[in-house]
Protein backbone atom coordinates (compact mmCIF):
# COMPACT_ATOMS: atom_id res chain seq x y z
CA UNK A 1 0.00 0.00 0.00
CA UNK A 2 1.39 3.55 -0.94
CA UNK A 3 0.56 6.39 1.80
CA UNK A 4 1.75 9.67 2.16
CA UNK A 5 1.50 9.14 5.91
CA UNK A 6 4.52 11.07 7.78
CA UNK A 7 5.00 9.49 11.06
CA UNK A 8 5.10 12.31 13.53
CA UNK A 9 7.64 10.33 15.40
CA UNK A 10 9.85 8.03 14.45
CA UNK A 11 8.92 4.59 15.79
CA UNK A 12 11.11 1.41 15.46
CA UNK A 13 7.28 -0.69 15.33
CA UNK A 14 5.73 0.55 12.21
CA UNK A 15 7.45 -1.47 9.34
CA UNK A 16 4.59 -0.32 6.57
CA UNK A 17 6.52 0.26 3.71
CA UNK A 18 6.23 3.60 1.98
CA UNK A 19 6.13 5.55 5.37
CA UNK A 20 8.42 7.77 6.07
CA UNK A 21 10.23 7.81 9.20
CA UNK A 22 10.62 11.23 9.89
CA UNK A 23 8.11 13.97 10.85
CA UNK A 24 7.32 16.47 7.88
CA UNK A 25 9.41 19.79 8.27
CA UNK A 26 12.50 17.84 9.32
CA UNK A 27 16.13 19.51 8.33
CA UNK A 28 19.09 18.19 8.57
CA UNK A 29 22.27 19.29 9.01
CA UNK A 30 24.79 16.18 7.84
CA UNK A 31 25.81 14.84 4.89
CA UNK A 32 23.37 13.65 2.79
CA UNK A 33 24.77 10.14 2.36
CA UNK A 34 24.29 9.07 5.39
CA UNK A 35 20.66 10.42 6.33
CA UNK A 36 19.29 9.28 3.04
CA UNK A 37 20.54 5.72 3.89
CA UNK A 38 18.67 6.05 6.99
CA UNK A 39 15.76 6.90 5.54
CA UNK A 40 12.91 4.24 4.96
CA UNK A 41 12.48 3.00 0.88
CA UNK A 42 9.74 4.29 -1.34
CA UNK A 43 8.63 7.18 0.91
CA UNK A 44 9.30 10.14 -1.47
CA UNK A 45 6.91 11.13 -4.34
CA UNK A 46 9.54 13.60 -5.73
CA UNK A 47 12.90 14.86 -5.25
CA UNK A 48 14.86 17.93 -6.55
CA UNK A 49 18.82 17.94 -6.18
CA UNK A 50 20.86 21.07 -6.74
CA UNK A 51 23.79 19.98 -5.88
CA UNK A 52 27.89 21.47 -5.96
CA UNK A 53 28.43 20.76 -10.07
CA UNK A 54 32.74 20.45 -9.56
CA UNK A 55 32.63 23.95 -10.73
CA UNK A 56 36.14 24.35 -8.80
CA UNK A 57 34.78 27.33 -6.61
CA UNK A 58 34.30 27.53 -3.05
CA UNK A 59 31.11 29.52 -2.52
CA UNK A 60 30.47 32.07 0.46
CA UNK A 61 27.54 34.13 1.19
CA UNK A 62 27.93 37.51 1.57
CA UNK A 63 28.77 38.95 5.20
CA UNK A 64 25.70 40.78 6.43
CA UNK A 65 23.25 38.82 4.50
CA UNK A 66 20.33 36.65 5.98
CA UNK A 67 23.13 33.75 4.70
CA UNK A 68 26.40 34.97 5.77
CA UNK A 69 28.75 31.97 7.22
CA UNK A 70 27.25 29.86 4.73
CA UNK A 71 30.30 28.43 2.45
CA UNK A 72 30.58 25.23 0.74
CA UNK A 73 33.08 23.77 -1.11
CA UNK A 74 32.56 22.95 -5.14
CA UNK A 75 36.13 21.43 -6.06
CA UNK A 76 37.22 17.32 -5.61
CA UNK A 77 39.81 15.44 -5.46
CA UNK A 78 40.50 12.04 -4.74
CA UNK A 79 40.67 12.04 -1.50
CA UNK A 80 36.31 12.73 -1.50
CA UNK A 81 36.72 9.20 -3.07
CA UNK A 82 36.48 7.90 0.99
CA UNK A 83 34.22 5.36 1.43
CA UNK A 84 32.08 5.70 -1.59
CA UNK A 85 34.32 4.29 -3.77
CA UNK A 86 35.00 0.84 -2.02
CA UNK A 87 31.88 0.25 -2.19
CA UNK A 88 30.58 1.01 -5.83
CA UNK A 89 33.60 -0.16 -7.61
CA UNK A 90 34.93 -2.83 -5.96
CA UNK A 91 31.47 -5.15 -6.16
CA UNK A 92 30.54 -5.90 -8.99
CA UNK A 93 26.60 -5.79 -9.01
CA UNK A 94 27.17 -1.89 -10.38
CA UNK A 95 28.82 -2.95 -13.66
CA UNK A 96 27.56 -0.81 -16.09
CA UNK A 97 27.67 2.24 -13.68
CA UNK A 98 31.27 1.00 -13.32
CA UNK A 99 32.07 1.50 -16.53
CA UNK A 100 31.04 5.04 -16.51
CA UNK A 101 32.38 6.22 -13.72
CA UNK A 102 35.63 5.11 -14.75
CA UNK A 103 35.36 6.84 -18.21
CA UNK A 104 35.85 10.06 -16.12
CA UNK A 105 38.80 11.84 -17.74
CA UNK A 106 40.34 13.44 -14.74
CA UNK A 107 40.31 12.25 -11.12
CA UNK A 108 38.60 14.84 -9.88
CA UNK A 109 35.66 14.27 -12.17
CA UNK A 110 35.80 10.71 -10.95
CA UNK A 111 36.40 11.81 -7.31
CA UNK A 112 32.65 13.41 -7.88
CA UNK A 113 31.25 11.00 -9.93
CA UNK A 114 31.44 8.40 -7.39
CA UNK A 115 30.44 10.98 -4.79
CA UNK A 116 26.82 11.54 -6.81
CA UNK A 117 26.66 8.04 -8.08
CA UNK A 118 26.81 6.76 -4.37
CA UNK A 119 24.27 9.51 -3.18
CA UNK A 120 21.54 8.94 -6.85
CA UNK A 121 21.56 5.26 -5.53
CA UNK A 122 19.87 6.46 -2.42
CA UNK A 123 17.50 8.75 -4.04
CA UNK A 124 16.20 6.25 -6.60
CA UNK A 125 15.53 3.26 -3.03
CA UNK A 126 13.93 6.60 -1.63
CA UNK A 127 11.61 7.10 -4.33
CA UNK A 128 8.02 5.47 -4.67
CA UNK A 129 7.22 3.81 -8.12
CA UNK A 130 5.15 6.76 -9.30
CA UNK A 131 8.57 9.14 -8.26
CA UNK A 132 10.08 11.46 -9.88
CA UNK A 133 13.79 13.45 -9.81
CA UNK A 134 15.24 16.57 -11.18
CA UNK A 135 19.09 16.82 -10.85
CA UNK A 136 19.81 20.28 -11.67
CA UNK A 137 23.54 20.80 -13.06
CA UNK A 138 25.41 22.77 -15.82
CA UNK A 139 27.67 22.05 -18.42
CA UNK A 140 30.23 21.29 -16.04
CA UNK A 141 29.70 18.02 -15.56
CA UNK A 142 26.33 17.20 -17.17
CA UNK A 143 27.35 15.11 -19.97
CA UNK A 144 28.79 12.89 -17.41
CA UNK A 145 25.60 12.92 -14.59
CA UNK A 146 23.49 12.50 -18.07
CA UNK A 147 25.47 8.71 -18.03
CA UNK A 148 24.87 7.93 -14.62
CA UNK A 149 21.42 8.87 -13.76
CA UNK A 150 21.00 6.79 -17.63
CA UNK A 151 22.64 3.67 -15.69
CA UNK A 152 21.08 4.17 -12.30
CA UNK A 153 17.12 5.44 -13.21
CA UNK A 154 17.08 3.41 -16.67
CA UNK A 155 17.65 5.21 -20.23
CA UNK A 156 13.73 4.55 -20.69
CA UNK A 157 13.14 6.54 -17.52
CA UNK A 158 14.62 9.41 -19.15
CA UNK A 159 12.21 12.35 -19.59
CA UNK A 160 13.55 15.57 -20.40
CA UNK A 161 16.39 17.54 -20.32
CA UNK A 162 15.22 21.17 -19.40
CA UNK A 163 17.20 24.18 -20.38
CA UNK A 164 16.48 26.96 -17.50
CA UNK A 165 17.51 30.35 -18.42
CA UNK A 166 18.92 31.57 -15.57
CA UNK A 167 20.63 34.91 -17.01
CA UNK A 168 19.44 37.72 -19.30
CA UNK A 169 21.85 39.48 -21.27
CA UNK A 170 25.18 38.17 -22.66
CA UNK A 171 26.29 36.04 -19.79
CA UNK A 172 30.03 36.89 -19.50
CA UNK A 173 31.05 39.91 -18.33
CA UNK A 174 34.40 40.21 -20.34
CA UNK A 175 33.72 41.62 -23.83
CA UNK A 176 36.87 39.34 -24.97
CA UNK A 177 35.84 35.81 -23.84
CA UNK A 178 36.67 33.29 -26.23
CA UNK A 179 33.21 31.53 -25.96
CA UNK A 180 29.42 32.41 -26.22
CA UNK A 181 27.73 33.59 -23.11
CA UNK A 182 26.59 31.07 -20.86
CA UNK A 183 22.96 32.15 -19.58
CA UNK A 184 21.40 28.65 -19.14
CA UNK A 185 21.51 25.39 -16.58
CA UNK A 186 20.22 22.36 -17.51
CA UNK A 187 18.28 19.81 -15.45
CA UNK A 188 17.72 16.50 -15.56
CA UNK A 189 14.25 15.05 -15.27
CA UNK A 190 13.64 10.96 -14.92
CA UNK A 191 10.87 9.00 -13.55
CA UNK A 192 11.25 6.04 -11.10
CA UNK A 193 9.74 4.11 -13.41
CA UNK A 194 7.19 3.75 -16.34
CA UNK A 195 4.11 4.81 -13.84
CA UNK A 196 5.90 8.44 -12.98
CA UNK A 197 3.46 10.99 -12.58
CA UNK A 198 3.27 13.98 -14.41
CA UNK A 199 0.59 16.75 -14.54
CA UNK A 200 1.18 18.66 -17.98
CA UNK A 201 1.95 23.11 -17.16
CA UNK A 202 0.28 25.58 -19.13
CA UNK A 203 1.92 28.85 -19.43
CA UNK A 204 -0.11 32.28 -19.83
CA UNK A 205 2.14 34.59 -18.02
CA UNK A 206 4.95 34.98 -20.82
CA UNK A 207 5.92 38.17 -22.53
CA UNK A 208 4.84 36.80 -25.67
CA UNK A 209 1.42 35.32 -24.48
CA UNK A 210 -0.39 37.75 -25.85
CA UNK A 211 0.51 38.02 -29.40
CA UNK A 212 0.58 34.15 -29.39
CA UNK A 213 -3.39 34.07 -28.41
CA UNK A 214 -4.20 37.05 -30.81
CA UNK A 215 -2.47 34.38 -33.67
CA UNK A 216 -4.40 31.68 -32.10
CA UNK A 217 -7.36 32.48 -31.76
CA UNK A 218 -7.74 35.41 -34.35
CA UNK A 219 -12.03 35.37 -34.99
CA UNK A 220 -14.76 36.08 -32.84
CA UNK A 221 -18.20 34.53 -32.60
CA UNK A 222 -21.58 36.42 -32.67
CA UNK A 223 -21.23 36.00 -28.58
CA UNK A 224 -18.11 37.73 -29.00
CA UNK A 225 -16.00 34.09 -28.15
CA UNK A 226 -12.49 34.16 -29.17
CA UNK A 227 -11.85 31.23 -31.78
CA UNK A 228 -9.86 29.66 -33.64
CA UNK A 229 -9.92 26.92 -36.85
CA UNK A 230 -8.20 23.75 -36.90
CA UNK A 231 -8.30 21.18 -40.09
CA UNK A 232 -10.95 18.37 -39.90
CA UNK A 233 -9.01 16.63 -42.80
CA UNK A 234 -8.23 12.93 -42.48
CA UNK A 235 -4.62 12.48 -42.81
CA UNK A 236 -4.84 9.00 -44.13
CA UNK A 237 -7.74 7.74 -46.51
CA UNK A 238 -10.48 6.82 -44.55
CA UNK A 239 -13.55 5.39 -46.92
CA UNK A 240 -16.11 5.32 -44.21
CA UNK A 241 -15.30 8.95 -43.37
CA UNK A 242 -16.21 10.51 -46.81
CA UNK A 243 -19.78 12.19 -46.72
CA UNK A 244 -21.20 15.49 -48.02
CA UNK A 245 -22.32 17.74 -44.72
CA UNK A 246 -24.03 20.43 -45.50
CA UNK A 247 -23.77 20.44 -49.33
CA UNK A 248 -19.99 21.05 -48.34
CA UNK A 249 -17.68 18.20 -50.34
CA UNK A 250 -15.64 16.02 -48.47
CA UNK A 251 -11.70 16.17 -48.52
CA UNK A 252 -10.24 13.85 -50.67
CA UNK A 253 -8.64 11.40 -48.16
CA UNK A 254 -12.10 12.39 -45.92
CA UNK A 255 -12.78 13.89 -42.80
CA UNK A 256 -11.41 12.87 -39.35
CA UNK A 257 -14.58 12.93 -37.30
CA UNK A 258 -17.91 10.51 -38.10
CA UNK A 259 -20.60 12.30 -39.46
CA UNK A 260 -22.44 11.61 -35.86
CA UNK A 261 -19.70 13.69 -34.66
CA UNK A 262 -19.65 15.98 -37.36
CA UNK A 263 -23.74 16.52 -36.53
CA UNK A 264 -22.96 17.12 -32.68
CA UNK A 265 -20.58 19.70 -33.19
CA UNK A 266 -22.37 21.48 -35.19
CA UNK A 267 -25.05 21.72 -32.59
CA UNK A 268 -22.62 22.93 -30.21
CA UNK A 269 -21.57 25.76 -32.36
CA UNK A 270 -17.86 24.09 -32.65
CA UNK A 271 -17.67 24.23 -36.68
CA UNK A 272 -16.90 27.08 -39.04
CA UNK A 273 -18.54 26.81 -42.68
CA UNK A 274 -16.60 28.74 -45.50
CA UNK A 275 -18.76 31.27 -47.52
CA UNK A 276 -17.14 29.44 -50.77
CA UNK A 277 -19.55 26.26 -51.23
CA UNK A 278 -16.77 24.22 -52.50
CA UNK A 279 -14.67 25.13 -49.51
CA UNK A 280 -13.66 23.21 -46.44
CA UNK A 281 -15.39 22.83 -43.36
CA UNK A 282 -12.95 23.34 -40.14
CA UNK A 283 -13.18 23.07 -36.71
CA UNK A 284 -13.30 25.73 -34.09
CA UNK A 285 -10.85 25.91 -30.65
CA UNK A 286 -12.43 28.45 -28.38
CA UNK A 287 -10.46 30.76 -26.08
CA UNK A 288 -12.19 30.16 -22.97
CA UNK A 289 -11.23 26.52 -22.89
CA UNK A 290 -8.15 26.82 -23.66
CA UNK A 291 -5.70 25.93 -20.39
CA UNK A 292 -2.63 27.58 -21.82
CA UNK A 293 0.35 26.70 -24.04
CA UNK A 294 1.64 23.90 -22.75
CA UNK A 295 5.21 24.19 -20.90
CA UNK A 296 7.97 22.80 -23.25
CA UNK A 297 11.91 21.73 -22.09
CA UNK A 298 12.85 25.77 -22.72
CA UNK A 299 12.25 27.15 -19.53
CA UNK A 300 12.95 31.10 -20.25
CA UNK A 301 10.09 32.75 -18.30
CA UNK A 302 11.29 32.02 -14.81
CA UNK A 303 13.77 34.77 -14.25
CA UNK A 304 17.08 35.36 -11.36
CA UNK A 305 15.35 36.53 -8.25
CA UNK A 306 16.10 39.97 -8.17
CA UNK A 307 18.28 41.72 -6.16
CA UNK A 308 16.12 43.50 -4.08
CA UNK A 309 14.06 40.71 -3.85
CA UNK A 310 12.16 39.66 -0.58
CA UNK A 311 13.00 35.91 -1.77
CA UNK A 312 16.79 36.93 -1.37
CA UNK A 313 18.74 35.32 1.14
CA UNK A 314 22.25 36.38 0.07
CA UNK A 315 23.22 32.32 -0.20
CA UNK A 316 25.05 31.59 -2.75
CA UNK A 317 23.27 29.54 -5.40
CA UNK A 318 20.11 30.52 -4.21
CA UNK A 319 17.29 29.23 -7.04
CA UNK A 320 13.64 31.26 -7.40
CA UNK A 321 10.71 29.94 -5.79
CA UNK A 322 8.91 30.28 -8.98
CA UNK A 323 11.47 27.48 -10.71
CA UNK A 324 10.59 25.14 -7.79
CA UNK A 325 6.59 25.56 -8.03
CA UNK A 326 6.55 24.23 -11.71
CA UNK A 327 8.82 21.38 -10.52
CA UNK A 328 6.36 20.61 -7.47
CA UNK A 329 2.89 21.54 -9.63
CA UNK A 330 4.56 19.07 -12.68
CA UNK A 331 5.34 15.75 -10.16
CA UNK A 332 3.23 15.96 -7.12
CA UNK A 333 -0.26 16.41 -5.72
CA UNK A 334 -0.88 18.31 -2.45
CA UNK A 335 0.16 16.18 0.53
CA UNK A 336 3.03 14.30 -1.52
CA UNK A 337 6.60 14.15 -0.63
CA UNK A 338 9.09 16.30 -1.14
CA UNK A 339 12.77 15.76 -0.67
CA UNK A 340 15.77 18.26 -1.30
CA UNK A 341 18.73 16.43 -0.39
CA UNK A 342 21.01 19.57 -1.07
CA UNK A 343 18.84 21.85 0.16
CA UNK A 344 20.42 25.29 0.77
CA UNK A 345 18.47 27.84 1.41
CA UNK A 346 15.90 25.56 1.51
CA UNK A 347 14.22 26.79 -1.43
CA UNK A 348 12.66 24.00 -2.29
CA UNK A 349 11.23 23.12 1.22
CA UNK A 350 9.70 26.87 0.93
CA UNK A 351 7.98 26.11 -2.22
CA UNK A 352 7.28 22.83 -1.22
CA UNK A 353 4.96 24.38 2.05
CA UNK A 354 3.85 27.17 -0.37
CA UNK A 355 1.93 24.36 -2.60
CA UNK A 356 0.65 21.97 0.41
CA UNK A 357 3.46 19.01 0.25
CA UNK A 358 5.11 17.80 2.90
CA UNK A 359 8.87 17.81 3.17
CA UNK A 360 12.29 17.43 4.38
CA UNK A 361 15.66 19.46 2.94
CA UNK A 362 19.37 18.04 3.88
CA UNK A 363 22.70 20.14 3.78
CA UNK A 364 25.64 19.53 5.30
CA UNK A 365 26.35 23.57 6.46
CA UNK A 366 24.78 24.14 9.83
CA UNK A 367 23.27 27.69 8.35
CA UNK A 368 20.43 25.59 6.61
CA UNK A 369 18.48 24.80 9.59
CA UNK A 370 18.69 28.76 10.24
CA UNK A 371 17.78 30.17 6.90
CA UNK A 372 14.58 28.42 6.50
CA UNK A 373 13.40 29.41 10.18
CA UNK A 374 14.16 32.38 8.70
CA UNK A 375 12.29 31.60 5.63
CA UNK A 376 9.45 30.13 7.40
CA UNK A 377 8.88 33.17 9.49
CA UNK A 378 8.70 35.75 6.23
CA UNK A 379 8.46 34.02 3.52
CA UNK A 380 5.07 31.42 4.56
CA UNK A 381 4.01 33.45 7.56
CA UNK A 382 4.00 29.84 9.09
CA UNK A 383 5.11 28.23 12.36
CA UNK A 384 7.89 26.25 12.14
CA UNK A 385 6.87 23.23 13.62
CA UNK A 386 9.49 20.47 12.10
CA UNK A 387 12.47 19.34 13.34
CA UNK A 388 16.27 20.40 12.91
CA UNK A 389 18.47 16.78 13.47
CA UNK A 390 22.40 16.01 12.95
CA UNK A 391 21.35 12.22 13.91
CA UNK A 392 21.29 9.81 11.42
CA UNK A 393 16.96 8.46 11.10
CA UNK A 394 16.92 4.76 12.10
CA UNK A 395 14.98 2.87 9.08
CA UNK A 396 11.76 1.33 10.12
CA UNK A 397 10.72 -0.27 6.79
CA UNK A 398 12.87 -3.59 7.31
CA UNK A 399 10.78 -5.68 9.15
CA UNK A 400 12.39 -8.04 11.60
CA UNK A 401 16.45 -9.08 9.80
CA UNK A 402 18.27 -12.21 11.75
CA UNK A 403 21.41 -10.77 13.79
CA UNK A 404 23.74 -9.86 11.67
CA UNK A 405 26.25 -12.50 12.87
CA UNK A 406 23.90 -15.38 13.55
CA UNK A 407 25.26 -18.90 11.34
CA UNK A 408 23.32 -18.16 8.49
CA UNK A 409 24.84 -14.99 7.45
CA UNK A 410 28.16 -16.48 8.13
CA UNK A 411 27.74 -19.26 6.46
CA UNK A 412 26.58 -17.22 3.38
CA UNK A 413 28.88 -14.41 3.21
CA UNK A 414 32.09 -17.26 3.97
CA UNK A 415 30.65 -19.31 0.40
CA UNK A 416 30.66 -15.56 -0.87
CA UNK A 417 34.50 -14.69 -0.37
CA UNK A 418 35.95 -18.44 -0.92
CA UNK A 419 36.82 -17.69 3.05
CA UNK A 420 38.97 -14.90 2.38
CA UNK A 421 39.29 -11.85 5.15
CA UNK A 422 37.56 -8.86 2.76
CA UNK A 423 40.48 -6.87 4.10
CA UNK A 424 44.15 -8.47 3.60
CA UNK A 425 42.19 -11.49 1.45
CA UNK A 426 44.14 -13.92 3.11
CA UNK A 427 42.18 -17.34 3.35
CA UNK A 428 41.08 -18.64 6.99
CA UNK A 429 38.85 -21.29 8.43
CA UNK A 430 35.42 -19.84 9.41
CA UNK A 431 35.96 -20.03 13.13
CA UNK A 432 38.23 -16.93 12.58
CA UNK A 433 36.60 -14.46 10.69
CA UNK A 434 34.48 -11.68 11.96
CA UNK A 435 30.95 -10.31 10.59
CA UNK A 436 31.73 -6.49 9.91
CA UNK A 437 28.98 -4.09 8.65
CA UNK A 438 30.88 -2.59 5.43
CA UNK A 439 28.95 0.55 6.27
CA UNK A 440 28.96 0.92 10.31
CA UNK A 441 25.37 0.96 11.88
CA UNK A 442 26.26 4.63 13.33
CA UNK A 443 26.92 6.06 9.40
CA UNK A 444 23.52 4.85 8.59
CA UNK A 445 24.53 0.59 7.45
CA UNK A 446 21.87 -1.52 8.13
CA UNK A 447 22.10 -5.61 9.04
CA UNK A 448 20.99 -6.41 5.67
CA UNK A 449 23.71 -9.31 4.00
CA UNK A 450 24.91 -6.65 1.41
CA UNK A 451 26.19 -4.45 4.40
CA UNK A 452 27.92 -7.15 5.63
CA UNK A 453 31.49 -8.73 5.20
CA UNK A 454 34.11 -11.08 6.67
CA UNK A 455 36.99 -9.59 7.78
CA UNK A 456 39.96 -11.38 10.06
CA UNK A 457 39.55 -9.94 13.77
CA UNK A 458 43.21 -8.15 12.72
CA UNK A 459 41.44 -6.53 10.10
CA UNK A 460 38.15 -5.72 11.92
CA UNK A 461 40.29 -4.36 14.89
CA UNK A 462 42.15 -1.69 12.53
CA UNK A 463 38.65 -1.19 10.72
CA UNK A 464 36.72 -0.47 13.80
CA UNK A 465 33.76 1.60 13.14
CA UNK A 466 35.30 3.56 9.94
CA UNK A 467 35.00 2.84 6.32
CA UNK A 468 36.39 0.31 3.82
CA UNK A 469 38.99 3.02 2.37
CA UNK A 470 40.80 3.55 6.12
CA UNK A 471 41.19 -0.10 5.92
CA UNK A 472 42.70 -0.62 3.09
CA UNK A 473 44.87 2.29 3.21
CA UNK A 474 46.05 0.77 6.64
CA UNK A 475 46.99 -2.40 4.60
CA UNK A 476 49.11 -0.95 1.87
CA UNK A 477 50.66 1.39 4.30
CA UNK A 478 51.83 -2.09 6.34
CA UNK A 479 52.88 -4.04 3.23
C1 LIG B 1 24.12 24.53 -5.18
S1 LIG B 1 23.78 24.57 -3.47
C2 LIG B 1 22.02 24.35 -3.33
C3 LIG B 1 21.25 25.64 -3.38
C4 LIG B 1 19.74 25.45 -3.21
N1 LIG B 1 19.12 24.86 -4.38
C5 LIG B 1 19.04 26.76 -2.88
O1 LIG B 1 18.15 27.21 -3.61
O2 LIG B 1 19.45 27.35 -1.89
C6 LIG B 1 24.47 23.03 -2.97
C7 LIG B 1 24.33 22.73 -1.49
O3 LIG B 1 24.77 21.40 -1.25
C8 LIG B 1 25.30 21.34 0.07
N2 LIG B 1 26.08 20.11 0.16
C9 LIG B 1 27.28 19.81 -0.40
N3 LIG B 1 27.65 18.55 -0.10
C10 LIG B 1 26.65 18.02 0.66
C11 LIG B 1 26.45 16.75 1.27
N4 LIG B 1 27.33 15.77 1.15
N5 LIG B 1 25.32 16.56 2.00
C12 LIG B 1 24.40 17.55 2.10
N6 LIG B 1 24.56 18.77 1.55
C13 LIG B 1 25.65 19.01 0.84
C14 LIG B 1 26.08 22.64 0.20
O4 LIG B 1 26.23 23.02 1.56
C15 LIG B 1 25.16 23.62 -0.57
O5 LIG B 1 24.28 24.29 0.30
ZN1 LIG C 1 42.27 -9.67 7.25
Amino acid sequence: MITNKISSEPSLEAHEMAIANWKNQTIWTADNLYVMRGMNSESVDLIYLDPPFNSKTNYAAPIGSKAAGAAFKDTWSLSDLDKEWINLLDKGKYASLRRILLAAITASDKSYLVYMASRLLEMKRLLKPTGSIYLHCDPTMSHYLKLVMDAIFGKGNFRNEIVWKRKTGRGETNHRAKRYGTVTDQIFYYSKSSSGRFLPQYDSRSSDYVSHIAKTFPFADDFGCRYGTDNLASPSYRENLIYDYRGYPPPPKGWAISKATMAQWDLEGRLAFPKNPLGRIRRKRFLNEYPGRPISNLWDDIPAIPSHSKERTGYPTQKPLKLLGRIIASNSLPGDVVLDPFCGCATTCIAAEMNGRLWTGIDISPKAGDLLIDRMNSEVEALYKGAIRTDIPRRTDLGKLPPYNCLPNRKFLYGEQDGNCAGCLHHFEARHLEVDHIIARANGGTDHRENLQLLCSSCNRVKGSRDMEYLKAKLQIAA
